[in-house]
């Protein structure tokens, strides 16, 4: 849905990526750039820090989240991710983010 400018990647944001195309990427898209009709972009201005911190996508992972600022349904809870597995998820994303101008 959106373009996603690559970036490359270091330590925790390496694992964040494996974990991040083994559970997320079906719903929110290869590298978050989103899937039309499944899930937005996180390389998004809506989930920059500043609005979505850190925590957000723990506890999105862990209890799901309503759908709010997306006509796509809930997403569920994630199975199988532990914090650390969240947390470097979280690097990943970050990283992408700041590679595309969003901080
Ligand atoms: C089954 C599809 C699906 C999967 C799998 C999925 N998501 Fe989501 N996610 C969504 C949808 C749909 C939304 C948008 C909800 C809305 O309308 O705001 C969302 C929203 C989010 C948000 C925003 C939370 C908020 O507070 O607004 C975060 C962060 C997020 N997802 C992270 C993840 C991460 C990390 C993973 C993998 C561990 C993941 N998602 C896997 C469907 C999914």
């Amino acid at each position: 849905m959106v373009e996603v400018k690559t970036v490359e990647l270091s330590g925790d944001e390496v694992l964040g990526e494996t974990a991040f195309n083994a559970k997320c990427a079906e719903c929110h898209g290869e590298t978050g750039a989103g899937r039309n009709g499944m899930a937005p972009p996180l390389i998004h201005k809506i989930y920059e820090p500043g609005h979505h911190g850190d925590q957000s996508f723990l506890i999105a992972t862990q209890i799901g989240v309503r759908a709010h600022h997306w006509p796509f349904g809930d997403m569920p809870p994630i199975d199988g991710l532990t914090v650390s597995d969240v947390a470097n998820i979280v690097a990943y994303i970050r990283a992408l983010q700041r590679a595309n101008g969003i901080e």
